[in-house]
């Protein structure tokens, strides 16, 4: 049974008020998060390690009504993101899976197909259209914000 897996990227709205002051504002998790991201961990308490996500490399739980699993990359898990407008997800779908219709209301999304095949699409209200396409392994797709988005696999 093939696994099908991509890699989507989402690239967020935000006032880039931090970027100007400072190369990078690492998240402090441990403050609660505003309308623009966490507050900067101290430069001094920054390391690498910050900067770095491996959990994307295990395969999400796709034994499920949908047959399919999203392992998030945000800046709760990775806080290295924070303030930087860009998020990374895992999407394992299982054959006969399918990622029920959804919006991205504050951000667009590139998908990246690592295996299998897919289809998905994407309906636009202003052209009254809906683009759909069979996505194969290396291909990828762009999703602009706020339409909406359903992805299948069989
Ligand atoms: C996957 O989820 C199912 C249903 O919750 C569970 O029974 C199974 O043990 C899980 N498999 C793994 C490898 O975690």
């Amino acid at each position: 049974m093939s696994i099908l897996q991509t890699l989507i990227l989402f690239s967020f709205l935000l006032s880039a008020s931090h970027a100007a002051v400072q190369d990078f504002c690492v998240g402090d998790l441990s403050a609660p998060e505003g309308p623009a991201g966490y507050s900067c961990k101290k430069v001094s308490a920054v390391t690498v390690n910050d900067f770095v996500f491996s959990g994307l490399s295990v395969a999400g739980n796709t034994s499920n009504l949908i047959k399919a699993a999203v392992t998030p990359a945000f800046v709760t898990q990775f806080p290295g993101l924070n303030g930087l407008g860009i998020s990374l997800a895992r999407l394992d779908i299982a054959p006969g899976g399918v990622i029920p219709l959804h919006t991205h209301p504050g951000g667009s999304e590139v998908l990246f197909v690592i295996q299998g095949s897919i289809s998905v699409g994407f309906i636009s209200s202003s052209a009254n259209t809906v683009y759909l396409k069979t996505l194969n392994k290396g291909d990828s797709m762009i999703f602009p914000q706020a339409i909406a988005l359903p992805i299948e696999c069989w």
